[in-house]
Formats: structure tokens, C-alpha cells, sequence
């Protein structure tokens, strides 16, 4: 049996508070939502949950608040069976929450108030550089400090560990700090306001992975919603499916692929089956509602996996 990968996540944890609806308020206005859904989220703490669920043994790194939200996110780490030694309540903060729209079609559009995710210094990730020197693996993604983010970049690289950097939310980078990651993977938002082209077509996405490769980024994948995904590197540049599937909410579809993608690949998987299988993993994710309560167990994934379509 494959040793199961370990990856830690040095990233956010808030709560998601989901409203389903057809149309949204007017300046002034009041209107009724059709449904809504509470659960654990945050770009970190889903892409730990992912790796989790698909086998990884995860560490996270995370701050939460004093609120009545913070135990029961550190709560929720444990009994998934995700290590919190470094995931820390800081006094006198909110959580980070986030606040999601979901339209029929199962598109989503979110806020998210960052809360006690903004106070993950970088001395947090010196405090837990052993345990970070064992991992495999480090995700990060934009819900924390860019500072910190810059930070632990250079800590993988200067200790030899795979480093997988989620842009998200999308921001512009210092690019030089980015390339040193060994992955990139930014949705189309996410890599339109990295590269400044325009994202809404898989030339488009070709385009702007060529202009991240061009800067010495060495790794980028494009995760293009329901068309799959683009990866690219110097040399390659291949869009790998993703499944038809019926959607309902799309919410943390991205982070089931990163956690997923990042399992696979610390099992041993190739490169681009890796990629194929994060899709099916994140498509299948937007077959349900929420973010982490959307994500398949491994077992499920094997036997969806062994469906024929
Ligand atoms: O990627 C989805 C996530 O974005 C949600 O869980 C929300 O908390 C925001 O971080």
C-alpha cells in the first residue's frame, strides 16, 4: 500500500454562510433568499479537508478566533483527523466568516472577511518548522498575509518541499516570490489578475499560463471550471478533462482539486493522471452542496472513479 503522503497547510479556516437564491438585493432593498446552508470552509481549511478525505495525513497552520466560531473549527479539524498543534485562537478576534451566494446554475460568488486569518505571521510558521521540514507538501493560498504566504514559499524551497501555491482570492503577486513554487493553480479570476489578460476561454487560459512559464513560474495549472483543467509547464500544455456533471453549488470546487491533486501526487501518481483525477474529484464535489461537506471520501471516489461516462 502507497504510504499516505503528509502535507501541511499553512492557510485560512472560516465559516461559510451559504444563501441559495435567483436574484440579489438592490441597494436599499430586502428580498427572501430560497435556502441556506452553514458549514466549516475557508481556502486552507478545505484544501486540508480534501487531502484528508482522499488519505493524507494533514497538519494545518491556522489562527481562529474567540468567537464561538474558533472551537468549533478547531473541533472540526479533530474529528477529521487533521493535526492542530498549530492552529491557535487568538483572544479578542472574529473568526474568518464568508458570506456565499449560490445561483441555481450552482455559480457562486463570495466574501470573505479574513478576521483572525489575517494575524498568520511568519514567526507562526517558525513555530512550526519542524513539523512543516516532515511534510511532503505546502499548500498555500491569499486568505492570510502575503507576507507570510512570500515566507513560507521561501521556507519549502529552502528546505526542499513541494510547494503548491493557490492565488486565491485573486490578487496581483511579486512574481519573483511566486515562481519559486513548484505549482501555481489559479482559477481564470485568479489568473487574470496575476497575468492582466482576460481569462474566459481555454485560449485565453493557454495564453496566460504561457506568459507564467515565460516568467519562470514552473508549474502552472489552470482550473477552468467544467472544461477541466490546463497544466502546463516549459514544453507542455495539455487542458485534461473534467466530468459532466449535473452542478449545484460550485463553492470550494477549487480547493477539492488542490487537496486532492496534492494527495495524488504525493502518492506517487503521474503528474497528469494526478491532474485528471483532482478534476473528477472536484467535479464531483459540485454535486453537493457546501464546500468541505462536499467533498467525497476516498473510498467513494475510487468507486465513482469505476464509473463509465
Ligand atoms: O473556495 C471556497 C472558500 O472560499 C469558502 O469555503 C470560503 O470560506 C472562502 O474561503
Amino acid at each position: 500500500m502507497t504510504p499516505a503522503p503528509r502535507i501541511a497547510v499553512v492557510g485560512s479556516a472560516n465559516i461559510d454562510l451559504v444563501t441559495f437564491g435567483d436574484t440579489f438585493p438592490l441597494p436599499g432593498q430586502t428580498i427572501f433568499g430560497d435556502d441556506f446552508d452553514l458549514g466549516f470552509g475557508g481556502k486552507g481549511a478545505n484544501q486540508a479537508a480534501a487531502a484528508r478525505l482522499c488519505g493524507a495525513q494533514v497538519s494545518m497552520v491556522a489562527r481562529v478566533g474567540s468567537d464561538l466560531f474558533g472551537p468549533a473549527t478547531i473541533a472540526n479539524f479533530t474529528s477529521q483527523g487533521i493535526d492542530t498543534t498549530y492552529v491557535r485562537a487568538l483572544d479578542g478576534l472574529a473568526s474568518g466568516v464568508a458570506p456565499i451566494f449560490v445561483e441555481p446554475s450552482g455559480q457562486n460568488r463570495i466574501i470573505v472577511v479574513k478576521g483572525a486569518n489575517d494575524r498568520l505571521l511568519p514567526a507562526d510558521v517558525d513555530e512550526a518548522a519542524e513539523m512543516l521540514k516532515r511534510a511532503a507538501c505546502i499548500i498555500l493560498q491569499f486568505e492570510i498575509p502575503i507576507e507570510t504566504v512570500y515566507y513560507t514559499i521561501r521556507f519549502a524551497r529552502a528546505n526542499g518541499i513541494t510547494c503548491i501555491l493557490n492565488p486565491a482570492p485573486g490578487q496581483p503577486v511579486d512574481l519573483e516570490q511566486v515562481r519559486q513554487v513548484d505549482y501555481l493553480i489559479p482559477n481564470e479570476t485568479e489568473a487574470e489578475a496575476i497575468t492582466g489578460r482576460p481569462v474566459r476561454s481555454v485560449d485565453e487560459a493557454r495564453a496566460a499560463a504561457r506568459d507564467l512559464i515565460d516568467a519562470g513560474v514552473p508549474r502552472v495549472i489552470i482550473t477552468l471550471g467544467a472544461k477541466g483543467a490546463l497544466l502546463a509547464s516549459n514544453g507542455t500544455m495539455e487542458l485534461l478533462p473534467a466530468r459532466e456533471v449535473t452542478a449545484k453549488d460550485t463553492s470550494g470546487a477549487g480547493d477539492a482539486f488542490i487537496g486532492s491533486f496534492a494527495t495524488f501526487l504525493g502518492e506517487g501518481v503521474p503528474e497528469r493522471d494526478a491532474v485528471t483525477q483532482a478534476c473528477l474529484y472536484a467535479s464531483l464535489s459540485t454535486t453537493r452542496v457546501g464546500t468541505q461537506k462536499s467533498f467525497l471520501a476516498r473510498a467513494d471516489f475510487e468507486a465513482e472513479k469505476r464509473v463509465q461516462r
